[in-house]
């Protein structure tokens, strides 16, 4: 076969970069923005592969715009972008990233943990104000972090890697998944198995590493948000949808609980404006696997899957393998 022609909807790193430009032809979407939609089912038409990201919607429309394409390689570990079963039925592959992103998103969600119990970035707003007048016995008290109970929604990869980091915070951890981890897993964590009105209740931390789909919309809603502690936090870095924003916002606001700190969001790029005006929250756009190191990884892999695909090899990362049948 000829070298295989394939769009690419970011520059990606150097390393990834060599390993494509060695097996095919590839056009580099190089605009800071996004594409828009229209110039991305333009540029997609006539390839044979697709690496894309979280912001390329991959659905009935583009594969019907693209009818040559084979594979479409996502670079996220999260493909709620990608309909898998409209690609499976048009025989293409898709792949994802899953692995080389779990400590530094397990880091970045520890990252938002200490903040938002810290209140680190009204610290930052009055040490840069010029307005500090000096320390002060009640200034800034957040909640403390050490000892306490960190609640896990989705105990996968990402989940267990945050209580890793909990072990040197002396906090007991507890967890609710639909599959029970193995005994070992739990011990070597010192993490409990409860259902998710006990791990809402008991909880000081409650941090999300679900999967976006039908079954977590809104996981987070009104009526969970009410059975955690009014002193505890909301951590977010799985996707926006899994919390309903405006029923956190009124749970913010009326002190159901006493802060959230998300990385993602409901509407990305749109942030709740109401959750933009409160004190209480911390607010990220999106960045919790966003190390040069694991970035370039997720680059590469996306780059290895397609090289290994039309080389005839299953790709690593496959998530659909009826389409190889
Ligand atoms: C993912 O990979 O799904 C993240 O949201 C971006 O790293």
């Amino acid at each position: 076969m000829s070298r295989p022609n394939i769009l690419a909807t970011h520059p990606l790193f150097p390393e990834a970069r060599k390993i494509l430009d060695a097996a095919c032809d590839v056009e580099y979407w190089s605009r800071p923005e996004r594409p828009p939609r229209a110039e991305f089912l333009k540029q997609v038409a006539p390839k044979d592969g697709l690496i894309c990201l979280l912001t390329e919607k991959i659905d009935k429309e583009a594969l019907a715009a693209a009818p040559k394409l084979r594979i479409a390689a996502n670079v996220a570990v999260g493909y709620d972008n990608i309909t898998v079963p409209d690609c499976t039925a048009r025989k293409v592959a898709v792949t994802n990233t899953p692995g080389v992103l779990d400590d530094t998103t397990a880091d970045f969600a520890w990252t938002l943990l200490m903040a938002v119990a810290r209140r680190i970035v009204e610290g930052e707003e009055l040490a840069r104000s010029g307005e500090w007048k000096g320390w002060n016995l009640d200034q800034l008290c957040g909640g403390d972090v050490w000892g306490k109970t960190l609640g896990l929604v989705g105990f996968g990869r990402i989940g267990r890697a945050v209580a890793r980091r909990s072990l040197g915070f002396q906090m007991k951890v507890l967890y609710t998944d639909a599959i029970r981890a193995p005994e070992t897993t739990e011990k070597e964590l010192g993490a409990r198995f409860v259902d998710m009105d006990t791990l809402l209740a008991q909880s000081d931390f409650v941090s999300l590493h679900v999967p976006m789909m039908a079954g977590t919309h809104h996981l987070m809603n009104a009526d969970r948000l009410k059975k955690m502690k009014r002193t505890a936090y909301l951590i977010n870095t799985a996707r926006g949808p899994v919390v309903d924003n405006e029923a956190l916002y009124q749970a913010l606001k009326a002190g159901t609980i006493a802060g959230a700190a998300l990385d993602v969001h409901e509407q990305e790029p749109k942030v709740h404006a109401g959750l933009a005006s409160l004190k209480n929250t911390v607010l990220q756009p999106h960045l919790a696997s966003a190390s040069i190191e694991t970035r370039t990884r997720m680059a590469v892999m996306a780059a290895e899957n397609v090289v290994a695909f039309f080389a005839g090899k299953k790709p690593p990362n496959l998530l659909n393998p009826e389409v190889l049948g």
